[in-house]
């Protein structure tokens, strides 16, 4: 079957803003800026993982499964989706999340306590496959047929969701008369990059496609890692692309200061400052494991003009998780640089 036709189940509103941000481009004085909100998909405040999840739901319910298990960090954005869809659906929602309950739910283990999930922690990485097995086993004697979604949503199904999002880009650009030259998005379990390389080419966009990525990467190697899920993905549905590692555009940012910061999910100063600077200039708020990272590098490359050329228009992709925000430890790392950003006046 075409990709164009394969069917999914909605869960999310569409299409995504598509919007200009005024102040940004002139702050930055190059070609127009704009932003693409995936933040706001919905279901369970969205991101990008619900355009996979359309595709994965739907094969969930198409094979009769009563219970969707997925894995990830313990803060998770795909997991708190996944956990919102398969509630939406009326299946069961599992999450196996690698670390340790630390006794405290906050971020998005808060709302996935809310949404009535049932998580399992694990805290010795190597056993996560064990666990998984044992766990689908437990719900499979009780009845339940579980469906199990990868980590991230990114596997060629997932993938088709930010495929498709390259005609949903095309067709608003032609509406709203704009001209966009570089996509700029986070590449991390690859679905929402890989996804959109494809949609690209399939699609002959105008724009090319760019990552940033979200922790430090035997760069060899991810680059190889993207040619080959795109490759997969393209066979996978008979789209008759094919891309070699010259078409992987990854902004990695200086040797001494990455766009990845140190670790994934430990954001640097600089993370926390490209954060604030979409706030204070636009209202929208980003998240400090990916999009904050991504839009740092954004904000880089448009100036530095190695992707970006002067005159040259370029559009972020927002994928949410800004509730990530809301996390003991991203709270505690902000303080000193939220005072210095405000002005508290105590009377
Ligand atoms: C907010 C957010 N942005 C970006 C990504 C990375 O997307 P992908 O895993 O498709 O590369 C994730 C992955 O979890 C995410 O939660």
């Amino acid at each position: 079957m075409s990709i164009e036709n394969l069917k999914k189940v909605k869960l999310g509103n569409y299409p995504t803003p598509l919007e200009k941000m005024e102040n940004m481009t002139k702050l930055m004085g190059k070609g127009e800026l704009f932003i693409k909100r995936d933040d706001s998909t919905g279901p369970a405040f969205g991101g990008n993982k619900t355009r996979k999840l359309e595709y994965l739901m739907q094969e969930a319910l198409d094979t009769g499964c009563t219970a969707v298990m997925t894995i990830g960090g313990t803060q998770t954005n795909h997991g708190r989706t996944t956990v919102g869809a398969a509630v939406k659906l009326g299946l069961k929602p599992i999450l196996v999340l690698m670390g340790a309950d630390t006794g405290y739910l906050s971020g998005n283990l808060n709302l996935d306590a809310m949404m009535g999930a049932d998580i399992y922690f694990v805290s010795n990485p190597a056993k996560i496959m064990d666990v998984m097995k044992e766990v689908t086993a437990k719900y499979e004697a009780q009845g339940d047929k579980v469906y199990n979604i990868p980590g991230g949503g990114s596997n060629p199904l997932g993938a088709v969701g930010y495929v498709m999002s390259v005609k949903e880009i095309m067709q608003q650009m032609e509406e709203q008369q704009i001209k966009i030259d570089h996509v700029i998005c986070t590449v991390g379990s690859m679905g929402t990059y890989g996804g959109m390389l494809l949609g690209a080419k399939y699609f002959n966009a105008p724009f090319d496609v760019i990552a940033v990525p979200v922790a430090p990467e035997q760069r060899e190697k991810k680059i190889a890692d993207v040619v080959n899920f795109v490759n997969e993905v393209s066979k996978t549905y008979g789209m008759g692309v094919e891309i070699t590692a010259d078409d992987v555009k990854i902004a990695w940012g200086p040797d001494d200061a990455p766009y990845s910061g140190e670790a994934y999910n430990k954001p640097d100063p600089l993370t926390r400052e490209a954060i604030i600077t979409l706030a204070k200039n636009e209202g929208i708020m980003l998240d400090p494991t990916y999009t904050g990272k991504a839009f740092r590098g954004f904000l880089d490359i448009v100036k530095q003009g190695e992707f970006v050329k002067d005159g040259e228009s370029a559009m972020f992709l927002h994928t949410g998780g800004a509730m990530a925000l809301w996390t003991k430890e991203h709270l505690d790392d902000m303080q000193e640089q939220l005072r210095a950003n405000c002005t508290t006046t105590q009377i």
